[in-house]
């Protein structure tokens, strides 16, 4: 199917393309523990890296911080009826590490866990289907003080969390991811620093990687082994196609180096057993060796999946010579990366200053099913930020139509062409805390006004809606995966 023979009227008229996917095909929408929750003291929870991080003058946009964030803590009950109206089957959340576990150790806290009780009760009786990441970004920060992702106990820490939170909350959730987009924990946070625990030293981004993926590992064990139920279990990355700007070979050799820490150094130790060597020697280059790395972490971090999330948004374009970056990923989050520069292509961009590339999603998703041939591929984050504004209560926002119809459009191109992905999930419900850009940045299909925490949905909200009724009048009901 080609976009072109999409009908353009913007609001929920794209029947062509709602048939283009299956009966039991999942919609839904995402979001992250930090980004929405707000309420960040209420009910013992903990201080975690990105409390820390936003209170360092200079490191978030504004001064912002996750304080209050959407308030979602206290307004889940409206979010809930939001996502019921928008039709969605599935709501993927993150759990806050430190509400769950203050101290980074111990039982799931009672204060916390209430929070989670209620939300999952709303979204059942919503007959939404809760979708739970595990880590999204928001380490304890009593484990940062211990160390952090760097060393080797977090991982330890992490696999108790997550068997706690399994235990607490495994009768009304049968999706689990891990981590999310573990490339950005690594190397955002120890790397470039942009993001908490903004650390920049390739001594702690790499072992960092490496924890994030033991840490994985022990958790899928220790859920598996305490738990007899068909619980299923996957991980989100952030995979991207990386290309040289020419074929001059110091392009090529620039692109096969970002390629290498940004796709295949996670994709070689879940599914091939191992690290791409010539990933290991161009550490090695910069005096990162591979003593953090035992015999056996390979056969942990390499237990089965039973799906792999993906979390598209743009492609990156890569350039051998230094000079001015584009505005996309940060060439300084690749270690050995510092005279490469990130191209920025003359196309069109979102607001983030992220090409727009529907067809990236189709090869990520050639490059993820040639890695993992028989695993199950769900779209766990795609969407994009534009400058919205509200004009007489209404927010239209053509252009994140335009990008969500085409890149489902490029999905449904990849699934005829044998990517078998099962899911759907838009980033993001809601606009919310873009991290290092503080609230400067709206990726929700539905509008916050940050000073009323008023919630409106934006014409990509009613067009989503639109197209999960068409899919659902084909006459057949959304089904689990
Ligand atoms: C992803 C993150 C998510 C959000 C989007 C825009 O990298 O997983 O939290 O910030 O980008």
């Amino acid at each position: 199917m080609s976009f072109d023979l999409l009908d353009p009227t913007p609001e929920g008229s794209d029947p062509r393309l709602a048939r283009a996917f299956p009966a039991d095909f999942v919609w839904g929408a995402a979001t992250a523990a930090f980004q929405i929750e707000g309420a960040t003291t209420a009910d013992g929870r903990g201080r975690s890296i990105w409390d820390t991080f936003c209170a360092e003058p200079g490191r978030v946009a504004n001064g912002d911080t996750g304080e209050v964030a959407v308030d979602h803590y206290h307004r889940y009950r409206t979010d809930v009826a939001l996502m019921s109206e928008l039709g969605l089957a599935a709501y993927r959340f993150s759990f806050a590490w430190p509400r769950l576990q203050p101290s980074g150790a111990g039982a799931v806290h009672g204060g916390g866990a209430g929070f989670y009780d209620r939300l999952l009760d709303e979204l059942l009786g919503a007959g939404i289907t809760p979708w739970a990441t595990l880590y999204h970004w928001d380490l304890p920060q009593a484990l940062q003080d211990a160390g952090g992702w760097p060393s080797r106990d977090t991982a330890y820490r992490f696999a108790d969390y997550a068997a706690a939170t399994h235990e607490r909350f495994g009768d009304r959730i049968g999706r689990w991811a891990t981590l999310n987009e573990p490339w950005c924990s690594a190397f955002l946070g120890h790397q470039s620093g942009e993001h908490a625990p903004g650390v920049r030293d390739a001594r702690q981004s790499v072992p960092a990687a490496h924890h994030l993926l033991l840490g994985h590992g022990l958790a899928l064990q220790a859920i598996r082994s305490a738990s007899p139920d068909p619980t299923s279990l996957g991980i989100v990355l952030n995979l991207a196609p990386v290309s040289p700007e020419t074929n001059h070979p110091d392009d090529v050799a620039a692109a096969r180096r970002v390629d290498g820490v940004h796709n295949r150094l996670w994709l070689g130790p879940l599914t091939d057993g191992g690290y791409p060597e010539d990933l290991l020697a161009d550490l090695a280059e910069l005096g990162v060796g591979q003593e953090h790395i035992r015999p056996a972490d390979l056969d942990i971090i390499g237990q089965p999946l039973d799906w792999v999330g993906l979390n598209y948004y743009s492609p990156s374009v890569v350039a051998a010579r230094p000079g001015q970056s584009g505005r996309g990923a940060p060439a300084e989050a690749y270690p050995g990366c510092a005279r490469v520069r990130m191209v920025d292509r003359d196309r069109e961009q979102t607001a983030m200053g992220w090409e727009v590339d529907p067809q990236g999603l189709v090869d990520t998703l050639a490059m993820l099913s040639a890695a993992a041939p028989r695993v199950p591929i769900v779209i766990t984050e795609n969407g994009a930020a534009y400058q919205d504004t509200m004009i007489d209560g209404v927010v239209a926002d053509p252009e994140r139509v335009q990008y969500l119809r085409t890149h489902l459009a490029a999905l449904a191109r990849a699934r005829a062409e044998g990517a078998d992905v099962r899911g759907y999930f838009v980033w993001s419900l809601l606009d919310n805390f873009e991290w290092a850009h503080g609230y400067d940045r709206r990726f929700g299909v539905v509008h916050v006004d940050f000073q009323t925490q008023r919630r409106t949905p934006k014409t990509s909200a009613h067009w989503y809606a639109g197209l999960l009724t068409h899919h659902r009048d084909l006459g057949h009901s959304v089904t689990r995966l």
